[in-house]
């Protein structure tokens, strides 16, 4: 299969090409570069063993979203551009209304021009807003979003809805990713953002290089096992095979919405605990208060993805750990 992956050089989309090449699909990548450096091509032609088609540009640009599908034959398209942190959709909303919405239906339309009617979209837990009851299941009510970048979500999910009601030929997956770490296993490629990192364990890591003084355990009065709060962390290698079967399922008599996740909750002093005895390290820590508009706990119930993809993960906490720091101390 001929699949155009928007994002593909940033974190998720640059190991899904990974998976789709170890499945014998052809991939073709669009990115602006706005969190990604174009040595990820390099690395990803270094991992699979192939050039890979790049167009460097802007996914809100219809002529040359046009000139990709009319240059290539896709068969599909995964869609991960757009923006993703949370802190600064609630500062600049409109960036993020802007780039999040207009990126898809710019895709969508496109899509449906040239008759390419198959998209899987990385969709995401935040849909939830706060638990109704654990594990969440995709039946659980959505749109109680806390933040524009979660509400960019909500929107886009609706539109694909909307969209597969107008015209039933339309095959798409709104995947719910809950919380990706770690990194693939040659150390080429990973998640290392620049500036403070708002994410855990990516501050873990910077922590752990040097690079920052001590982590903020933002919130240790939850209800929860130690008090910190509780995720379902899972390994980025696992979640990017979650699209590849994704693509792989052909039932479309509705949008299909799966959560990947691993259905365990860790919570925050564990993974850290963990990453210290992975890596032999000491993580210099506080306490610290809660964020704002953090909820205690979160965890996918997997039944879904498992009885209608065969997904299963396969890679651990301990491995999400290593993988993850072993990228950062390969790219310092
Ligand atoms: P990322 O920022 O690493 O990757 C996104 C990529 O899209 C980047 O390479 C960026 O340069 C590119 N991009 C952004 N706007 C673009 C545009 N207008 N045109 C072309 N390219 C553009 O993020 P990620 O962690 O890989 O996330 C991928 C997707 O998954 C995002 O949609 C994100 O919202 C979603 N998601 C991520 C998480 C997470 O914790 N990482 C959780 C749930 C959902
Ligand atoms: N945390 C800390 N210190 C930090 C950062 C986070 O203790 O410096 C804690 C948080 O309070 C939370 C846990 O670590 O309990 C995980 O926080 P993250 O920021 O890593 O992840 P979130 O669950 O808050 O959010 C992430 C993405 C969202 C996505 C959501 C989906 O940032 O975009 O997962 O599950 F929507």
């Amino acid at each position: 299969m001929k699949v155009l992956v928007t994002g593909g050089l940033g974190y998720i989309g640059s190991h899904t090409v990974v998976e789709l090449y170890n499945n014998g699909d052809e991939v073709i990548i669009i990115d602006n570069l706005s969190n990604s450096k174009e040595e990820v091509l390099d690395k990803l032609e270094t991992i699979v063993g192939k050039k890979i088609k790049f167009y460097k540009g802007d996914l809100c640009d219809k002529e040359l979203v046009r000139n990709i599908f009319k240059e290539n034959k896709i068969d599909s398209v995964i869609h991960f551009a757009g923006f993703k942190c949370v802190p600064e959709s609630v500062q600049l909303p409109l960036k993020y209304y802007r780039n999040n919405l207009d990126t898809t239906i710019t895709l969508l339309e496109v899509m449906d021009e040239f008759n390419v009617r198959k998209i899987v979209f990385s969709s995401s837990a935040t849909v939830y807003g706060t638990p109704e009851i654990l594990p969440l299941t995709e039946n659980c009510v959505v749109g109680g979003t806390t933040n524009p970048y979660g509400t960019t979500k909500y929107f886009i999910e609706r539109i694909m809805e909307d969209l597969y009601i107008s015209n039933n030929n339309w095959d798409i997956t709104l995947l719910r990713y809950f919380n990706p770490v770690g990194a693939h296993k040659s150390g080429l490629i990973g998640e290392n953002p620049n500036g403070i990192p708002n994410n855990l364990m990516p501050y873990v890591f910077k922590v752990a290089s040097g690079e920052l003084e001590c982590l903020n355990i933002t919130g240790n009065d939850y209800d929860t096992v130690d008090g910190t709060g509780v995720r379902d962390y899972i390994h980025v290698v696992d979640l990017a095979y979650g699209h590849v079967l994704a693509l792989k399922n052909n039932k479309h008599d509705e949008v299909k919405i799966y959560n990947l996740g691993t259905g365990k909750g860790t919570s925050v002093l564990e993974i850290v605990n963990m990453f210290e005895k992975v890596n032999n390290i000491t993580i210099n820590k506080r306490f610290a208060p809660r964020r704002i508009g953090d909820i205690a706990t979160c965890y996918a119930d997997t039944k879904k993805a498992k009885e209608e993809l065969g997904f299963e993960t396969k890679y651990t906490l301990e491995d999400m750990c290593r993988d993850g720091y072993n990228y950062v101390l390969k790219n310092k």
